[in-house]
């Protein structure tokens, strides 16, 4: 871009890593979120006025409501993450706005923290390591306190993805057996000897992990409910790494008190950060705080991710991770 060239205007609702915003602030006219408060509708509205894009967080709710409201010179919303259940795409289309999210560059991060809920669900790493630092370990015991072994079970993944792949090459790693259901079977090489069940409760009798790694749609909502539980076999274990809302909380919380899943590891929780407060009661819950793409590199990533998103569009080009 010429020196002296107004550069174009652009709102970011939060605050993203140092290196990134400096990027952002080397192509557009940007204004920060230096303090991370979340923006009220309002406040997006307000601030956005005359920005030709927002770059916004899976914490900000692009709803109908707030689309509708947005200024006229908004063009594009790019979502600074690979979910997009935040953002009406229907009512962004409805408006012309182009949107976009940031798929491809949180897969590791995010497969590691499944492998972390799995590994910390099934040995009770959360009890065992406020044992520790509460000075509680009564010393060695052969029978107590036991978890679950995680080498060499049976592994069924919900959502064959890439996160969902690279979840899979993590597990084989420990001798796990693969299942998956996808709307699609997946190709031979990225299925790897994974065994394809065409209906979710068709593999779910072959869990002993079940991974949620599909994306959330009006269809996976409330997926894994009471029915879909009921075919786990008795003390299985759920992690999710997705979102919170393809669980039915009642019933996973059910089944978690009466021992039918002996372990759940969550890093998604319907309502964020305001999560059932039943879950923090449980002992067999292992809680994590939506870390996925909690890493320095991989927040930095996703946000120049979006920046290339933001910058296409700007150049007139088709944005590359264009989702309307
Ligand atoms: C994503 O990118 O969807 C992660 O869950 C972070 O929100």
């Amino acid at each position: 871009m010429d020196r002296g060239e107004k550069r174009p205007k652009l709102l970011l609702t939060r605050k993203l890593p140092d290196a990134a915003e400096e990027a952002f602030a080397a192509r557009f006219d940007c204004q920060f979120n230096p303090e991370d408060e979340a923006l009220s509708p309002d406040n997006i509205c307000k601030a956005a006025d005359g920005c030709f894009g927002i770059a916004l967080t899976s914490m900000d709710k692009f709803n109908a409501g707030l689309i509708s409201r947005l200024p006229s010179s908004v063009k594009i919303i790019a979502t600074v993450s690979v979910g997009h259940e935040h953002v009406d795409l229907s009512a962004a289309t409805a408006k012309g706005l182009i949107a976009t999210n940031t798929p491809g560059v949180l897969t590791d991060a995010t497969a590691d923290i499944a492998l972390l809920l799995m590994l910390g669900a099934a040995r009770g790493a959360h009890w065992g390591e406020r044992m520790v630092r509460e000075d509680r370990w009564p010393g060695a015991s052969m029978v107590t306190p036991l978890g679950h072994d995680v080498s060499g079970q049976r592994l069924g993944i919900l959502g064959m993805g890439r996160i969902g792949q690279a979840v899979a090459r993590r597990a084989r790693a420990f001798g796990m057996t693969i299942h998956y259901h996808n709307r699609k079977p997946v190709a031979d090489e990225e299925a790897a000897g994974a065994t394809y069940h065409a209906k979710l409760e068709d593999m779910l009798p072959h869990c002993d992990f079940l991974s949620i790694n599909c994306a959330m749609t009006a269809e996976t909502r409330n997926l894994i409910n009471a029915r879909t539980l009921a075919l786990l076999p008795h003390g299985a274990i759920v992690v999710n790494t997705a979102r919170g809302g393809i669980v039915d909380d009642d019933a996973l919380i059910a089944a978690l008190q009466g021992g039918h899943v002996a372990a759940a590891g969550l890093d998604v929780f319907a309502n964020e950060p305001n999560i059932d407060p039943r879950y923090r009661t449980l002992e067999n819950a292992f809680l994590l705080p939506h870390l996925g793409s909690a890493t320095l590199r991989t927040r930095t990533d996703m946000a120049l991710k979006a920046l290339a998103n933001l910058t296409a569009f700007a150049e007139g080009k088709t944005p590359p991770d264009r989702l309307n």
